[in-house]
């Protein structure tokens, strides 16, 4: 078990440390993502919902250099005449591609130049004294953009067709998986949703406010491939009774058929996914990924559920009704460890149903963190009392009816950028990113007693 000290509690010199480290771990995984193929592949778009890998690599030394190099460090821009192109804001992911960029090469050099500068300054800078620097916020901000970065780029490389090129140990397998109950109930009452401590979260987190929720039930574990399958053998796809008007106008749209990445094997009475180049029988036990919040609801109403709000969510993953706190984790306040959860593409897929037992939430449910993204059924909105930090581009201008949450992270979500309190937002017929879901349930009368 991990008992490492959490950023709130260093001590400076040990905080300076745990920023190198994890600058350096997260930078690692950056150069397995990026060197793992060759130049033609790093320059090429391998899907206009996404930017080529070397731009990726290069926004994440841009980001760097604005908000360390030049902001907290106070010093000369490196390549001011790049700043534009590494804009996220001014050029959509399908125009990448034709913007002038560095090339793969140059945008090595440019982000270790970053890179170093940042080390000499992480050694003198003083971190207190200011918002953005406080218990290093603003480092621990960089190495949580660093990792989203890389889930974005392990999602560029799910999306390219070709030999496979990464590897990885399958995930552990879940010993009493069967003797699960299919779902637990959280009792009604208040809990403290989001966090006022927590010295790395983002602004969308904060502050910590309390949150009535009645009594509901929550899927023990994500739904499975297995589970899945019988919403598509049923009919699922094609009963628009199941689908709001939206998902059932992006259904006929896109012509959904299934989730993204399977196919019909040749005799047409399997399916098949394919996974990092790999084609493979789809795995009934594992939970379904690569599906859009569409297919997640169509797919509760069918199973005569509802996806869990994201208050739902939160409280089933953090509320201890035991001490009555909301915890930083599921299974308690320790930052997440390999007995945990699937975490940090330490594996290329979700574990099994089940896995994970240490990771258990105190109402009993699994893999509520890593696995797969679950979709909630809320809108990306700011919580009371919000405020934009460091700036409004971060979530401020994303709040709205446009986005649903997602919450939990994924086997590609790294540890850095995961906690009980994190929320990722996006679009409701995204389907390239690691996403599943679970369902929840209002109890009929007299269930809850
Ligand atoms: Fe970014």
């Amino acid at each position: 078990m991990q008992t490492r000290k959490s950023p709130a509690e260093m001590g400076v010199e040990q905080l300076r440390a745990h920023v190198a480290d994890e600058l350096a771990r997260t930078r690692r995984r950056s150069a397995v993502l990026t060197d793992s193929v060759d130049d033609e592949d790093l320059i090429k778009q391998h899907s206009p919902l996404m930017s080529p890998l070397v731009w990726d690599l290069a926004h994440v030394g841009s980001q760097e250099e604005l908000w360390l190099v030049r902001d907290v460090g106070g010093a000369p821009a490196i390549r001011p005449d790049i700043d534009d192109l590494y804009d996220a804001f001014k050029h959509c992911r399908k125009d990448r591609p034709e913007l002038p960029l560095l090339g793969p090469a140059e945008a090595r050099k440019y982000v270790g130049t970053v890179r170093d500068k940042v080390f000499d300054l992480l050694d003198r800078v003083r971190l207190e004294g200011r918002q953005l620097v406080d218990r290093a916020f603003a480092f621990g901000m960089i190495v949580q953009h660093e990792q989203q970065h890389d889930e974005t780029m392990l999602a560029t490389h799910q999306l390219r067709t070709g030999a496979p090129v990464l590897t990885a140990d399958p995930p552990p397998v879940a010993a009493d998986a069967g003797s699960l109950p299919p779902e637990v109930l959280v009792p009604g009452g208040p809990f403290v949703m989001g966090t006022s401590t927590e010295p790395w979260a983002l602004d969308n987190e904060r502050p910590a406010h309390e949150v009535e929720v009645d009594a509901f039930f929550i899927d023990t574990t994500p739904v499975s491939n297995g589970e899945f399958l019988r919403f598509i053998d049923d009919g699922g796809y094609d009963r628009a009774e199941l689908w709001s008007p939206e998902g059932w106008a992006y259904r006929c749209r896109a012509e959904l058929r299934a989730p993204r990445f399977w196919e019909r094997d040749g005799d047409g009475d399997r399916w098949l996914r394919r996974r990092f180049g790999h084609v493979e029988p789809v795995p009934a036990r594992e939970p379904v990924v690569h599906v859009s919040f569409h297919e997640a609801q169509a797919y509760a109403t069918w199973a005569g559920k509802r996806l869990p709000t994201e208050q739902e969510w939160e409280k089933a993953a953090r509320f201890d009704p035991r001490s009555g706190r909301s915890l930083r984790y599921p299974w308690g306040d320790q930052d997440p460890s390999p007995e945990h959860a699937n975490l940090g593409q330490r594996h290329l897929q979700p574990a099994d149903l089940g896995a994970y037992p240490a990771g258990a939430a105190p109402c009993g449910a699994r893999q509520l963190i890593g696995d797969v993204w679950e979709w909630t059924a809320t809108d990306f909105l700011p919580y009371p009392g919000f405020s934009a930090f460091p700036y409004r581009e971060y979530s401020e201008v994303f709040f709205g009816p446009d986005y649903k949450v997602l919450r939990g992270g994924s086997f590609g979500t790294d540890a850095a950028a995961c906690r009980g309190t994190f929320r990722n937002w996006d679009y409701p017929i995204r389907r390239q990113i690691f996403a599943g879901f679970r369902c929840a349930r209002t109890p009929r009368a007299g269930e809850t007693r």
